[in-house]
């Protein structure tokens, strides 16, 4: 009889040299290197230069890959055209999925020396200023220039989306959660985009195939989730009393659980300890208490733990960010790690096709429609 692993839990299907999540005695590494350490120390620029790249940047190396970032984030003008058409109801994850699709046919992978680095740097750049480009012309109808003068992505698309200088707290905080997102092994999108690229597809498809993957809530979508719970609660009281209704009626809490953290997710403690200080220092500690009293809660009645996704919401929504682009958000960090897992995939791959065990109808006979 054949075992069937539902959902691919526990099935080991390839090797990887990016990162490790949960191993024993290391924990999230990227590239060997802590979470932890990365998150306190790196920008997301050296994170995802890392990542695509191999190895961190020395200073000078660094200070080439955020200006080659930066002059990558303008927008050319057909995706502008194709951006102002979306409608301002449209999800921004809708709009990285259009914007990165159109840049994709314009730039293609293959032509003028354009390897899938160059697809990664390209996207990552260009993605921040779409959702800039979008969110002002949907909402305002302003055409807002795509380059800014800002070093650091996380200040460009601070600076697009509020026609202003980021605010230094929140501009920080954005680049540490960047940083936390950047990589996590065979997650659903990053596999999703494995398995384009095993068909020999190139690196734009994977990506736009893994965005559409994020988008779920069971994976990206859950910071959204978390953020909308945590808003429908007026006190910690009120959050304590419902959460627990709505265990007793077993419903899933968007923002916790892990398909392979059982024991804690590591980048919740980080991302937690940023939107503890935001609060305390904004004196908007609402949310942070409620988000508390949840985590509590859930954790005494089924000793589920919450993920990245839980408290990154109370951080992004402190730092001014709608809910609409934290996922989004999510994916401009991600496609660092999609696009190192396409080079690692391209560079020993086999075409990803499992089987499945048939259920349907037994074999029947065909009957030909009459009088057609
Ligand atoms: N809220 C309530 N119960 C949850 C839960 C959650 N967020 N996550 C898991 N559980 C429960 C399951 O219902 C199940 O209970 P049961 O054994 O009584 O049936 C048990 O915990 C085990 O969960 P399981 O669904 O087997 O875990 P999984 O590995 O298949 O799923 C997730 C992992 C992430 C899909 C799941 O935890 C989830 O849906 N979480 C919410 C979405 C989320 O935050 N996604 C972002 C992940 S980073």
């Amino acid at each position: 009889m054949t075992i069937i692993a539902k959902g691919l839990a526990g099935v080991t299907v390839g090797e990887t040299a990016i990162s490790t999540v949960g191993k024993a005695g290391a924990g999230l590494t990227y590239r060997g290197y802590s979470i932890q350490d990365l998150a306190r120390h790196a920008t997301f620029e050296e994170v995802a230069y890392l990542l695509i790249y191999g190895k961190l940047p020395n200073v000078s190396e660094l200070n080439a890959y955020q200006e080659r970032l930066a002059k990558l984030r303008e927008l050319p003008p057909p995706v502008c055209q194709v951006l102002e058409t979306l409608p301002m109801s449209t999800h921004p994850m809708d709009v990285l999925r259009t914007g990165a699709s159109m840049i994709g046919s314009l730039e293609p992978e293959g032509e003028n020396g354009r390897g899938a680095a160059y697809v990664a740097d390209r996207l990552i750049a260009s993605m921040t200023s779409m959702l800039g480009y979008w969110h002002r012309y949907a909402h305002r109808r302003q055409r807002v220039d795509t380059q800014s003068d800002e070093t650091t992505l996380a200040g460009h698309f601070l600076r697009l989306m509020n026609d202003a200088p980021p605010i230094e707290t929140a501009r920080r905080t954005l680049d540490t959660i960047f940083v936390l997102y950047a990589e996590h092994e065979f997650n659903a999108s990053t596999f999703t985009g494995r398995v384009v690229t095993s068909t020999l597809a190139d690196t734009y498809s994977a990506v736009v195939a893994a965005i559409g993957a994020l988008r779920g809530p069971l994976h990206g979508g859950a910071n959204e989730a978390a953020m909308e719970l945590i808003a429908s609660f007026e006190t910690p009281q009120e959050a304590e009393k419902s959460i627990k209704h709505m265990l007793d009626a077993r419903r899933l809490i968007m923002g916790f659980g892990h398909r392979v953290y059982k024991n804690g997710d590591p980048r919740s403690d980080i991302v937690k300890e940023l939107a503890r200080q935001l609060s305390y220092e904004s004196g908007n500690t609402m949310y942070f208490e409620i988000s508390e009293s949840i985590e509590n809660v859930i954790m005494r009645e089924k000793g589920l733990f919450p993920n990245l996704d839980f408290y990154s919401a109370t951080a992004y929504h402190l730092c001014g960010i709608p809910t609409v682009m934290f996922t989004p958000l999510f994916a401009v960090s991600r496609t660092s790690g999609w696009v190192a897992h396409v080079i690692e995939q391209r560079d020993d791959n086999s075409l990803i096709r499992p089987n499945a065990d048939y259920t349907g109808p037994p074999a029947q006979e065909f009957v030909e429609l009459q009088g057609r």
